[in-house]
């Protein structure tokens, strides 16, 4: 029986660590954290995160080889053969970099925490997305002890997605594993190779140098924000042309070589992932004097700015210039829908601007009003917190979806039309409803990249 410890039980450490649990039972997996509310939940029914099928994952290995614990930490750190490292790696808010590149001093702290309480040499698995070269800091951090111990660093970068990370961690589409190209670090990549076989296709296990893999996170994130900007800028120019962005985005996506995927345009994307690594990235190139590089990848962001703007400034001027007092039902709080999530979620973005404005919000959500009313800090006391969409929507002189949540488009929107005040305007951020059918109701529909279907036409400004 190996001995893994995984440090951080967060939204990566906690379903990474859940699944190899249950698919490989001859080893014994730790996850502890400094935060022992987070490790009591992970211990009982409530756990920490919404994620579908994480629970059924964790009832089956908890207690038998998936230990979470917020105690005897350096004696854990002491006894494993492997450890991932998957703690927190947000934006440095101080200091040179302030804004752009990572803040790695929890990586650090732990680096020499591991340090202090190892007496056996180690794995040490880079499973947060950190900036190039890190791991390499970390192997010299590691291995300038005096006592002589040797750790192998490896980079494994996480691809899962929340709201589908059980799915993503049982069927990955490729697992990277990246190492240095020496005896000893090559034979570390074998043993994480082996690790992930236990489930995992071969053939889509990919082991590369560290850097490769380290840069290869980054860039697929970058990639993949960068599509959904592309088509947000298109949504733009398809609401004054009279294109529908869904049927250009359906026409394009049919080419195999563009596909269909990350092409739907929304409000704007969120979570803890795509701006901190692209401003990650942007830092790097930075750094390296790659000005245009750098100015490049920072436009899938200001892109992302504008397009969140752009859903408040369509609000204010289609309800006649002013939102000041008017009751606004927000359907939805977490950055997609399938989680609790709102880290950077563009409806919290949308709930301030909206407060900005004056406007009596109400923000509605199925599983993550808790993290909102945390997130909203002050402003949270302006806010409205309502768990059921038509007590919410009840009075509002409109409504806006921020979340793809299933349960939204499967509301019975005649009734709430009819507890609304009127004109009423519902705005489509996510593009789940029936237009056609809202606007013969009698709403004002706004959606994103479409042509609006209104009553009355806006006042211009
Ligand atoms: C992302 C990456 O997908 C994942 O591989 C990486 O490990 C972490 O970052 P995540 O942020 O959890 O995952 O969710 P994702 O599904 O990528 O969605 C990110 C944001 O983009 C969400 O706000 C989502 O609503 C939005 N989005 C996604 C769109 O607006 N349009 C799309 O077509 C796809
Ligand atoms: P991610 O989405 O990358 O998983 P989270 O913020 O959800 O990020 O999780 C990171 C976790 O790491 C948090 O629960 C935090 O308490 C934990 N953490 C941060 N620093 C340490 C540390 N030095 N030791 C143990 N846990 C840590």
């Amino acid at each position: 029986m190996t001995n893994i410890l995984c440090i951080g039980a967060g939204y990566v450490g906690g379903p990474t660590m859940a699944v190899i649990a249950k698919h490989c039972p001859q080893h014994k997996i730790t996850v502890i954290d400094i935060n022992p509310e987070r490790i009591a939940a992970w211990n009982s029914d409530q756990l920490p995160i919404y994620e579908p099928g994480l629970k059924e994952v964790v009832d089956i290995a908890r207690g038998r080889n998936l230990f979470f614990t917020a105690t005897d930490i350096d004696e854990h750190i002491n006894q494993a053969e492997i450890i991932f490292v998957s703690v927190n790696t947000p934006t440095k808010t101080f200091g040179q970099g302030a804004g752009r590149a990572a803040d790695l001093q929890f990586w650090e702290k732990t680096a020499r925490q591991i340090l202090r309480n190892s007496t056996t040499p180690k794995i040490i698995i880079e499973k947060s997305t950190l900036p190039v070269r890190t791991a390499e800091a970390m192997s010299q951090i590691l291995n300038t002890n005096p006592n002589g111990l040797h750790f192998d660093v490896l980079s494994n970068p996480e691809f899962l997605a929340e709201g589908s990370a059980i799915h993503d961690l049982e069927n990955p589409d490729r697992v990277l594993i990246g190492g240095h190209n020496t005896p000893s670090g090559q034979a570390a990549v074998q043993t994480i190779v082996d690790l992930y076989a236990n489930w995992v296709p071969r053939e889509r296990i990919i082991t590369t140098n560290l850097w490769s893999s380290e840069l290869s996170k980054l860039v697929a994130n970058a990639f993949l924000a960068q599509r959904i900007s592309s088509i947000n800028a298109i949504s733009a120019l398809c609401e004054k042309t009279g294109a529908d962005v869904e049927e250009v985005a359906y026409a394009i996506g049919t080419d195999t070589r563009i596909g269909p995927r990350f092409l739907k345009a929304s409000v704007g994307f969120g979570g803890s992932c795509f701006k901190k690594d692209i401003l990650n990235l942007v830092y790097l190139c930075e750094m390296q004097g790659l000005t245009e590089v750098a100015a490049y990848w920072e436009q899938v962001l200001k892109m992302n700015e504008y397009q969140e703007a752009r859903f408040v400034a369509n609000m204010v001027h289609a309800m006649f210039n002013t939102l000041a007092g008017k009751r606004i039902a927000l359907f939805g709080a977490a950055f997609k829908a399938n989680t609790s999530d709102t880290r950077e979620s563009p409806a919290l973005i949308v709930c301030r601007e909206l407060l900005d404005e004056h406007a009596d919000v109400v923000l509605c959500d199925p599983y993550a009003l808790e993290n909102a009313r945390t997130d909203l800090g002050a402003q949270s006391s302006r806010v409205t917190f309502e768990l059921d969409p038509y007590q919410a929507a009840k009075g509002a002189h409109a409504i806006a979806i921020l979340t793809e949540w299933a349960d939204f488009a499967a509301l019975d929107y005649q009734r709430i039309f009819d507890a609304m005040a009127h004109p009423a305007f519902i705005f489509d951020g996510r593009n789940i409803l029936n237009h056609q059918a809202l606007f013969e109701m009698g709403f004002n529909v706004y959606a994103v990249g479409k042509e609006p279907r209104v009553k009355f036409n806006a006042i211009s400004s």
